[in-house]
């Protein structure tokens, strides 16, 4: 990569040899002669990096430091202090200003260099990260048990997972009491409810989030492991859960919950926060009133149905409703249908994968691929 980096020192000699060297390098160097003159450089050209000498006359390194943290290009950029004096205090000050680092001179060229590229990929790399820091939320749901919701989250994941690679999608599993997804994708989950710790201390980051997500090498996606029975999930507040609702996007670009049918602590932030509601219907007259009452509890919370889609899932084969009817008694088109695949289905389960990547040519593939573009279209 070619960064662009900002050098402040009041010293012409030095000068001439930082953008001598930064630039055989590679770098896009400019040069400032004072700390005015560098501040107003960094603020007006917004470099990846500044490194700054620290004695200079009239306004310091420190007070660099100091002011571009607090001035408008401050939060992203890189600062390095460059000085002669190897001393602990001065060292500790510039650090606390606002520093990244502090070198002391003389440094050995390579290793400048060689510092430099691992701050500025580094600072890429988190800034990518930041880009993507409001992911794509599509919450799973169905009125009832054992209808195939599982299935449909992990498979949708698992076929975004294929487009766009495993870093980019994350599977949470906030079905309760028990969450389903580990056994399903081979992937041992702890007994106790790890991320459950993050919650009860209120601070859901997405950083300490990601730090419990877990992965089946064979299966593209990152998971967000579920609760295990007899886990304290409902004695958590429900101000940690809507902060970590939040905070649940920013885990990848793409984030796919499965919320189980339970109702649960999780599901009114999960659903008020989502993109797309999706939820999941057997094609029979039970399930389809339990679904309508499910979508009523929906639009009475105030949630829209702009964002609800219907997909149906004949996980048993018991088959009584059509398309048309199941679409005309919910009064909602359906967005796909995954039909009964007995065979097929119970190969993909005994390898513990996503039908989606276990049999990539299955019906249910095509099928799951109906469902991704009709929900990217919401
Ligand atoms: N279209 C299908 N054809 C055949 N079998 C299916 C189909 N969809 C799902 N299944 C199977 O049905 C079973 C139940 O699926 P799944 O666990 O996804 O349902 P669920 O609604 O999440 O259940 P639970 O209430 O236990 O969470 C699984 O064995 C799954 O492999
Ligand atoms: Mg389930």
């Amino acid at each position: 990569m070619t960064g662009r980096i900002a050098v402040i020192d009041d010293e012409a000699p030095n000068r001439a040899y930082l953008q001598t060297l930064l630039g055989t390098a590679g770098f896009d160097v400019q040069a400032a002669a004072g700390g005015n003159e560098g501040v107003a450089l960094v603020e007006k050209e917004r470099p990846d990096l500044v490194l700054v000498d620290l004695m200079m006359p009239e306004v310091d390194g420190f007070m660099v430091c100091e002011r571009i943290r607090k001035g408008p290009a401050g939060a992203d950029i890189q600062i390095v202090v460059l000085s002669v004096l190897d001393e602990l205090d001065g060292k500790v000050r510039a650090l606390e200003l606002g520093a990244d680092d502090y070198l002391v001179k003389p440094v050995e060229s390579r290793e400048l260099v060689t510092r430099l590229k691992v701050m500025l990929e580094r600072g890429a790399r988190l800034r990518q990260r930041g880009a993507q820091a409001r992911g794509r939320l599509t919450v799973v749901a169905g009125a009832k048990g054992g209808i195939g919701t599982s299935t449909v989250a992990m498979n949708l994941a698992a076929m975004h997972a294929g487009g766009k690679g495993g870093e980019a999608v994350v599977l949470a599993d906030l079905a309760v009491p028990v969450g389903t997804l580990g056994s399903m994708l081979n992937i041992e989950v702890p007994d106790r409810w790890a991320w459950g710790e993050v919650l009860s201390d209120g601070v859901a980051s997405a950083h300490r989030l990601s730090n419990y997500l877990m992965r089946n090498p064979q299966v593209p996606l990152r998971l967000l492991p579920g609760v295990r029975r007899d886990s304290a999930y409902r004695e958590i507040p429900s101000v940690a859960i809507s902060s970590f609702a939040t905070s649940v996007r920013g885990l990848a670009e793409t984030i796919v919950v499965d919320l189980g049918n339970q109702p649960s602590l999780f599901a009114p932030p999960l659903l008020r926060e989502a993109d797309v509601i999706l939820i999941v219907v057997e094609p029979e007259i039970i399930g389809v009133e339990l679904t309508r009452q499910f979508l009523e509890r929906l639009r009475e919370t105030g949630i829209l149905s702009h964002r609800i889609r219907l997909v149906i899932s004949n996980a048993h084969g018991s088959l009584q409703l059509s398309r048309t009817e199941v679409a005309a008694a919910l009064k909602m088109e359906v967005a796909a249908m995954i039909l009964y695949q007995r065979d097929e289905f119970s190969a993909a389960s005994k390898r513990r994968m996503p039908i989606v990547i276990h049999h990539a040519q299955a019906q249910a593939t095509a099928q799951f691929t109906e469902l991704m573009q009709a929900l990217a279209a919401v």
